[in-house]
């Protein structure tokens, strides 16, 4: 596995491999972005780019504009050695871990969340955090140039604003949605699991047993989104719930949900950990 730390420096080596790996069909690339501390979350990403791609690329970058004032930046687990270590098992070809003065300079242009729908669910609780991602995003990809690139639906709005923003600046790169890995008690893998104490952990489960409940009360034929959410309010006491919403898959406010174009979506504090997770129905 090859280890890169400079944009331009990845650029040039893709750029060959592409080239001299392939005779006349080029090579397909799969891209992972990630921010490391790295967990079976990410390492299902990497399988699926690994199934369908010749050359994999991942990128571990705790990225710092996508992080608020006061939020976990400076804490934010790294596990380098580790991280490592799985992508090699997991056959990536290239890791590129670059430093944040590699990726930003100073006065720069910048990519702009949309006025809606960067700024509702966790963008109202982290307002300016999905223009970080986004210009992050696109850098990467702008490195990357990948075939393919890999997303996880359990940052669900993130993966909606990516594919927009692919959309919408005519990119070519085919954006790959892969669904979310759990505990085997639901919980859903976050690399900030981490911080949550026995108890919180504990706490924690409420999210996905709501997400569970609600997906239920479908199969019952309930497909009032009030009445759902009621119910899942009920379930998720005593959290501070930041959001629990039902949306249609354009993130858009729905009466009844939409059997195959429906989100549950969920954002709950427990302790001081801001734990996301969702449910596509
Ligand atoms: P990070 O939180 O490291 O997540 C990297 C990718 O892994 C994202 O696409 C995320 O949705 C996916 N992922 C996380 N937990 C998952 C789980 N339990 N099951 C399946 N996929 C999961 O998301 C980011 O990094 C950053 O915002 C990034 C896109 C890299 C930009 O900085």
């Amino acid at each position: 596995m090859k280890i890169i730390s400079n944009p331009l420096e990845l650029k040039e080596y893709l750029k060959d491999k592409r080239e001299t790996d392939g005779f006349q069909v080029k090579q397909s690339v799969g891209f992972v972005p990630t921010m490391g501390a790295l967990h079976e979350g990410h390492i299902s990403l990497i399988r699926e780019a690994r199934k369908n791609n010749d050359i994999v690329v991942v990128s571990i970058f705790v990225n710092p504009t996508q992080f608020l004032k006061g939020e976990d930046l400076d804490k934010y687990p790294k596990k380098y050695d580790a991280d490592k270590k799985i992508c090699e098992i997991g056959g990536v070809d290239i890791l590129f871990f670059p430093e944040a003065k590699d990726m930003y300079g100073n006065d720069e242009v910048s990519i702009l969340a949309p006025i809606v729908r960067g700024y509702v669910l966790e963008g109202t609780s982290r307002p300016g955090h999905f223009n970080g991602v986004l210009t992050v995003v696109m850098k990467l990809l702008n490195i990357v140039e990948p075939t393919r690139a890999y997303f996880g639906k359990k940052d669900a709005q993130q993966l909606n604003l990516i594919s927009l923003m692919v959309k919408h600046f005519f990119m070519s790169v085919e954006i790959v949605a892969v669904d979310t890995v759990r505990e085997s008690d639901g919980l859903a893998l976050s690399s900030r699991n981490v911080y949550l104490s026995k108890e919180e952990r504990q706490e924690a489960l409420k999210i996905s047993s709501s997400l569970q409940l609600g997906a239920k009360m479908l199969t019952q034929n309930v497909v009032e989104v009030e009445e759902i959410l009621k119910k899942m309010r009920e379930i998720l006491s005593p959290l501070e719930v930041s959001y629990v919403e039902i949306l249609n898959r354009d993130f858009e406010i729905i009466k009844k949900v939409e059997i195959g174009n429906s989100i549950i979506l969920v954002e709950a504090r427990v302790g001081t950990t801001r734990l996301l997770d969702n449910i596509w129905l």
